[in-house]
């Protein structure tokens, strides 16, 4: 039976008051102020996600939701837009601003964010009337003269909606956004050092992942077409109650070589390797396991050589993955992951077919918030990812795993995932029916 967790959103206020206490004390003189967070809007041709931040810190999946925190009386308030009577009728879930569900979300307060939307809906270009009681609110906050305190970080493409509703709510309150100071960094520290929860969440996308690298494994044939192995890898993860962390990568032949090939739709040629990188999102927490398979079943002496090296760079990077050590820094090359991959890879003669980073911070987000230019700390979950690619030969291969940052060193979280060429080997080939085994004991009965 599958198992539907139930949410504990005590979990989340206490995240909220987390912030408040960074904030106070990153701000020590900005203490009569507001937190303002904003969530995700629908859209029409992909399912609903919640903004990973704003998740992080209410669980809430409501759309066009913004949470305002009173720094001062460390009060939580959510507001929800005021979908009438219209969408009940479309869609399933809608939030009540009642007192109870304010309650049972762990929120001090629920409001309407303002009048009724048109149609079922709320979207970016909301109108003053459909925010008007969040537009009331901000406009007392902006003229009491209070720190705004948001996610507003100058980058090109980290949390476009909300800086975008930031720019909305301009029109409507002159002056919002001088007021306001980004906060991102500080959410990004919280969120980099996951707790045993999430780690279990992660542990959990990462078992999902396993069991459709080994589905994918027992599919990939001559001839078949690269998205036949998506299908078989993304049943898994509709069956298991996850969703795509990011879009599935099947690349045979030539398009191994290509980093984030996407498109699935080349038949697979006999002598092919297929990189399959793939992850899984269960309760939003991401899994990010990459594995290079045969088709012929069995790796060619020439793929068998460019495997080992791989494999072995991984190996010697993860056993120098630890606390204070960097996943990447030019100014410090002996204690970067990166530069040492680099190296090795040099040494061994294939630096230039390895042309992306070692890894990444893994989270709610297949690339998660954390800061670059600090160094590994424990708690941090990355990825170890190295690769090597030569379009030359249709020869592309990438092993990757998913470790937990530990006092000592990292622990891999994907162990139960085979890398070594054998098993792989092995896990290619199709399941042995019990018939069949019994047919086997049986002649080696008769033969003894
Ligand atoms: N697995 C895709 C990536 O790390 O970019
Ligand atoms: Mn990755």
């Amino acid at each position: 039976m599958p198992h539907i967790e139930k949410k504990n959103y005590a979990l989340y206020a206490t995240r909220r008051k987390e912030l408040i206490k960074k904030i106070k004390s990153a701000y020590p003189n900005n203490q009569n102020a507001k937190i303002v967070l904003f969530g995700a809007f629908e859209q029409e041709r992909v399912p609903f996600k919640q903004e990973s931040s704003f998740y992080y810190y209410s669980g809430i999946e409501e759309p066009a939701a913004t949470i305002i925190i009173d720094l001062e009386q460390e009060m939580s308030s959510l507001y929800v837009p005021n979908f009438g009577t219209e969408r009940e009728k479309w869609v399933a879930g809608v939030i009540q601003p009642t007192l109870e569900k304010a309650q049972l979300l762990g929120f001090d307060r629920i409001s309407y964010a303002g009048n009724p939307c048109k149609g079922y809906q709320c979207h970016p270009f909301f109108t003053a009337s459909e925010y008007a009681q969040i537009v009331q609110d901000l406009t007392n906050d902006i003229d009491q003269q209070r720190t705004i305190f948001t996610i507003n970080p100058d980058h090109p493409y980290a949390y476009i909606e909300q800086r975008f509703i930031l720019q909305r709510l301009t029109q409507f309150i002159p002056n919002f956004l001088l007021q306001c100071v980004d906060v991102s960094p500080l959410i990004a520290q919280m969120r980099r050092k996951k707790n045993n929860h999430e780690i279990e969440l992660i542990y959990k996308a990462i078992d999902i992942t396993v069991h459709a690298h080994q589905a994918a494994a027992r599919v990939i044939q001559e001839g078949a077409i690269e998205y036949e192995i998506q299908a078989a890898i993304e049943y898994i993860f509709t069956s298991s109650g996850a969703t795509i962390a990011f879009p599935s990568i099947v690349g045979s032949g030539k398009n191994s070589t290509v980093l984030h090939y996407n498109q699935n739709n080349a038949i697979i040629g006999k002598n092919d390797l297929v990189v399959v990188d793939i992850g899984a999102s269960y309760n939003y927490y991401c899994a990010d396991l990459t594995r290079t398979y045969p088709v012929a079943k069995t790796f060619t002496k020439r793929q068998r050589e460019i495997y080992s090296i791989v494999l072995d760079t991984q190996d010697y990077i993860a056993n120098l993955a630890k606390p204070g050590i960097w996943l990447s820094n030019k100014n410090k090359p002996e204690e970067s992951l990166y530069h040492l991959a680099h190296d090795y890879l040099k040494s061994k003669g294939y630096d230039k077919y390895f042309m992306h980073g070692i890894g990444h911070f893994l989270g709610l987000d297949v690339h998660d918030v954390g800061d670059y230019q600090e160094p590994l700390q424990v708690g941090d979950v990355i990825t170890i990812e190295p690769g090597i690619y030569i379009p030359q030969e249709s020869l592309g291969v990438r092993i990757e795993d998913n470790y937990w940052i530990v006092p000592d060193g990292c622990v891999s979280l994907s162990e139960n995932l085979s890398k070594a060429m054998d098993d792989i080997e092995q896990m290619m080939q199709p399941p042995v029916e019990m018939d069949q085994e019994f047919e086997k004991e049986d002649d080696e009965g008769f033969e003894a």
